[in-house]
């Protein structure tokens, strides 16, 4: 056995490989058609954005943001990092010289480092940072007078004050951006919306996206911290029902599309920033009654977020969450009556959808209608879709007044739903799954034609003809060392290979190839050309 540490993917991550990567490439190839077929073009995003950006839009106490972002400094001062770091972290005594002068060197090299930083450019040229260092330079020289021992008229809580105050200037010293990988897309859309001044685009923008999001949740049948989504979004200045309603209707052909079978949607409004409020408030006064009965993560909730308890999953808080009041009940007049139309323009698409009032979401940015859609064989993680309208959103990333609605699919959740009809996703493009399963094997990377050459000149001509099969749209392989005619054929089979052509030193001398079916040692020998047409035709 090697004694090399074996590296493995990281926790919650995973690799999609040949031929369930083939499923996939189909699914996300439905997107790309269906979204088009209904007037959105496709955004290609970062993986990565400033912290803040969704910080403010997904919203600081959501656990998105909270506790499930991978957040870093974006920037190479890793040793000005550290040092501050180990200030903020030393607390040396008046009776310790030593650790004075320690301490002193150690400031002195972060006000040197740090103002050079600033004057390359290194470092964000704010004004924090310049007070901040003003600050440190200041304290730096009180702190050595403690060093002169006759003449010092500082005393040990003077020398605590200015060590504490160092530590505070020192924290607010920034070497550069945080940066997080994202965990939506929904943000990143506002943000190149405003960025490229898409509101003078005409009418409605209408844009889709797929990719990964990373989310530090516990993993589990459903839930990566690697995840794909393919989402979708509608910005512009009409927040119309019908505009909703078309967006659901794409997604619905999408799932149509793709063969997702027991797809359910349910939909709710969660009001706006007029009647929104006031229901949490009597929502969070119901709470506070009934708080003994439930358990500590609602009970937080009472005081964060109220709108949050009513999607929990807890067995015992079912019955007292039943008998809450119903947000539909305190809609405001113009959400009442939006939630209406929206219905309306459903039914109008013969779309089919179950209304859940305590479908609230988790991110901050949501108002008026949220939805989602579960799909059968996902375990308790079942929402294969979520999404909702966001007016106000755009604004809030200081953009112009704008509507907005999307949704993002969930695509290791669909692909999970789809599982059993992967097989005939597989079949459609020639391949073979193992029933009910889509793991990999050798035998399903099929390949249509595999060339077995013997001789060096067989060689030439076999890459020769390979290059022409594959510009015919045939799959060719071609071992890249010669192989023993049986071995040959031998894999050739395993891989799924319905032909073979041989090439020896015969065939080169008659300028001819001989070709073998698999399936019945059928043989044939054929020029070029005639080996052309009909492996192409095959
Ligand atoms: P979301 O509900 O957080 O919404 O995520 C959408 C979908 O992504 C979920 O329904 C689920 O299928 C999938 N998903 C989320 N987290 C994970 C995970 N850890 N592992 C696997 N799948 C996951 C959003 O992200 C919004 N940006 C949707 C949206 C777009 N709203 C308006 N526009």
């Amino acid at each position: 056995m090697s004694e090399v540490k074996q590296i493995r993917a990281i926790k919650g991550v995973r690799d999609i490989l040949p031929p369930e990567s083939v499923a996939w490439n189909r699914v996300e190839r439905a997107a790309h058609e269906v979204f088009a077929g209904f007037g959105y073009g496709e955004i290609r995003l970062p993986i990565f954005e400033q912290t803040e950006l969704f910080a403010r839009s997904v919203g600081f106490d959501t656990d998105v943001v909270g506790k499930e972002m991978y957040t870093f400094p974006d920037h190479q001062l890793w040793d000005l990092e550290a040092l501050k770091t180990n200030i903020i972290l030393r607390r040396p005594s008046i009776d310790q010289p030593l650790a004075i002068s320690l301490f002193i060197e150690q400031l002195d090299q972060l006000i040197g480092r740090s103002t050079e930083a600033l004057e390359l450019g290194e470092m964000p040229r704010t004004s924090d940072n310049q007070r901040a260092l003003e600050q440190i330079r200041a304290g730096r020289d009180v702190l050595c007078q403690s060093l002169v021992p006759k003449t010092s008229t500082i005393d040990q809580p003077r020398f605590d004050l200015y060590v504490q105050h160092v530590h505070t200037s020192a924290a607010t010293l920034t070497f550069g951006e945080r940066v997080s990988l994202r965990p939506e897309a929904t943000a990143s859309v506002c943000r190149a919306y405003i960025e490229h001044g898409m509101q003078t685009l005409p009418g409605n923008v209408k844009l889709y996206y797929m990719g990964p999001m990373f989310r530090r949740e516990r993993p589990q049948k459903g839930r990566y911290r690697q995840f794909y989504q393919i989402g979708a979004e509608v910005l512009g200045q009409s927040d119309a029902p019908g505009i909703d309603a078309e967006l659901i209707e794409m997604l619905m052909a999408f799932f149509g599309k793709v063969g997702l079978e027991g797809a359910a949607l349910q939909i709710n409004s969660i009001g706006c920033k007029e009647c929104r409020p006031k229901y949490v408030e009597l929502l969070r006064a119901e709470l506070v009654k009934v708080k003994d009965k439930l358990g500590a993560d609602s009970q937080r909730r009472i005081e964060t977020n109220p709108l949050r308890v009513l999607d929990s999953k807890v067995p015992e808080e079912q019955a007292i969450i039943e008998k809450l009041p119903r947000i539909s009940e305190h809609l405001c007049a113009e959400c009442r009556d939006h939630f209406t139309e929206v219905r309306r323009q459903l039914d109008l698409r013969g779309i089919a959808y179950e209304q859940n009032w305590r479908l609230v979401r988790g991110l901050d940015y949501y108002m008026r209608t949220t939805f989602e859609i579960t799909a059968p064989g996902l375990g308790s993680q079942n929402a294969v879709c979520g999404g909702g309208r966001y007016d106000g959103l755009v604004e809030l990333l200081g953009g112009p007044p704008t509507k907005g609605i999307g949704f993002a699919i969930g695509e290791d959740r669909l692909m999970l739903s789809l599982r059993k009809d992967v097989t005939v996703l597989l079949a459609g493009v020639g391949m073979k799954a193992t029933p009910g399963n889509v793991s990999v094997s050798v035998e399903d990377a099929r390949v249509d034609v595999f060339i077995v050459w013997m001789g060096a000149s067989a060689q030439a001509a076999a890459i020769a003809l390979a290059r022409k099969l594959r510009d015919a749209g045939v799959k060719v392989e071609v071992p890249a060392v010669e192989m023993k005619f049986g071995k040959a054929l031998g894999l050739a089979d395993k891989l799924g290979a319905k032909r073979a052509v041989i090439i020896g030193e015969d065939e080169i001398a008659a300028g001819k190839f001989t070709v073998k079916r698999l399936s019945d040692a059928v043989q044939k020998s054929l020029s070029e050309a005639e080996l052309v047409d009909e492996l192409k035709a095959s």
